[in-house]
């Protein structure tokens, strides 16, 4: 008798030990959970608009700053990752990588704010979104390459120039000495960009590189080689509406060569760029066709120049930055419709 009540006072002590320990750790983890005031809330005027970062795309080292878009131009308008601050954000953004990846959760335990907006994120095509299935329904907003997610992120646009006066030749890469390149990561046999690519390297010569291949570029060396060629080889990794990427935008138009698209249809590339900034596979009958083009524009210097005028009016301004793509949340807040929930599907097609 005795000895066992010892015992459960020895338990009953323990356990309630790590129940105390429990609640300090869950109270450090998951702040949204008590309430706790965020500190800095007194930086929340009438009229700012708080966006919740529920964690950093791909767990980005950022140093938290809340007032970092006024950096942008963007006033009224918070940044923050302190979860404390869940009952008093308007926008709560979830990168979908994590989610799918089971790394992060939404917080579906807390009682949500009945003006809150869950927004989805991610530049993924859909075939590397994963599953979406479990998030019907809790989204109210979309942040994607799609030219009709509510919030739009591209890898890349046109913006015009600034400083003018230079001529098309200005634009033009003067040591020309190979006509296509490619730089591929990811070389696989089912890909339609493989069956295209060999397709063309049996009519012309095509410069090759990438890990991947055996023949790696430096960072530092892309741009420099990529410029050397007349025509770079825009090859997305798979078809989906307005997918396009730093393939296009950094490789091909950064580097200083004409981009040869495969990706979306014509359309969409020309609803960003002008129509003669770059040449599409799908312009031809055949991909022998197109190797024939390339060798005829690559002689004719009036010619080949035209798809360098675009450099007159505009520069590239490549996605690099998430804080600034965050803070313009923002400004576009107004015009967002009243109510909305996605379902998966849509998602899936994002
Ligand atoms: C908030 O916006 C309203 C309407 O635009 C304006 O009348 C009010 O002065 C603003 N308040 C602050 C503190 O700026
Ligand atoms: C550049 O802009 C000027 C005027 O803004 C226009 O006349 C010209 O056609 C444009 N050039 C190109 C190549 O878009
Ligand atoms: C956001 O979605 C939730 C469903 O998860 C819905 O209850 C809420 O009304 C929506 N809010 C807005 C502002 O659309």
């Amino acid at each position: 008798m005795d000895i066992r009540r010892r015992k459960c006072h020895r338990y009953g002590g323990l356990i309630f030990s790590l129940l105390i320990l429990y609640i300090v750790v869950h109270y450090l983890l998951y702040p949204e959970w008590w309430w706790r005031s965020p500190a800095l809330l007194h930086l929340k005027g009438e009229n700012t608009t708080v966006i919740l970062v529920w964690y950093w795309p791909f767990y980005m080292q950022i140093k938290q700053n809340p007032t970092v878009c006024n950096h942008y131009g963007i006033r009224d308008c918070l940044l923050v990752t302190d979860r404390a601050w869940f009952p008093h954000a308007d926008f709560v953004v979830f990168h979908n990588r994590e989610l799918v990846g089971g790394e992060e959760f939404l917080p579906i335990h807390l009682r949500r704010p009945r003006e809150q907006r869950w927004v989805w994120l991610s530049l993924e095509s859909p075939d590397h979104n994963g599953n979406l299935l479990w998030f019907s329904g809790f989204f109210n907003a979309t942040m994607s390459y799609r030219r009709n997610a509510d919030f739009y992120v591209p890898y890349g646009r046109l913006v015009p120039r600034t400083v003018r006066g230079l001529g098309v030749d200005d634009f033009i890469p003067k040591k020309k000495s190979a006509l296509a390149c490619w730089v591929v990561s990811n070389y696989m046999e089912e890909h339609r960009r493989t069956s295209v690519y060999q397709q063309l390297a049996a009519v012309v010569p095509v410069e090759v590189y990438g890990s991947g291949i055996g023949r790696p570029l430096s960072s530092e060396d892309l741009l420099p080689t990529i410029s050397q060629c007349y025509f770079y080889l825009s090859f997305e990794n798979s078809m989906h509406k307005d997918y396009i990427t730093e393939k296009f935008w950094k490789n091909a138009l950064l580097g200083g060569a004409v981009p040869v698209v495969l990706g979306p249809r014509r359309e969409e590339y020309e609803a960003v760029v002008p129509k003669n900034a770059f040449i599409h596979v799908d312009d031809f009958d055949s991909v022998k066709k197109l190797g024939e083009f390339l060798l005829n524009l690559a002689k004719d210097k009036q010619r080949y120049a035209s798809y360098f005028t675009w450099h007159l009016n505009y520069t590239v301004n490549r996605f690099n930055d998430w804080q600034e793509e965050f803070c313009k949340i923002c400004p576009q807040a107004g015009s967002l419709p009243p109510q909305k929930v996605y379902d998966n599907a849509y998602l899936l097609e994002m």
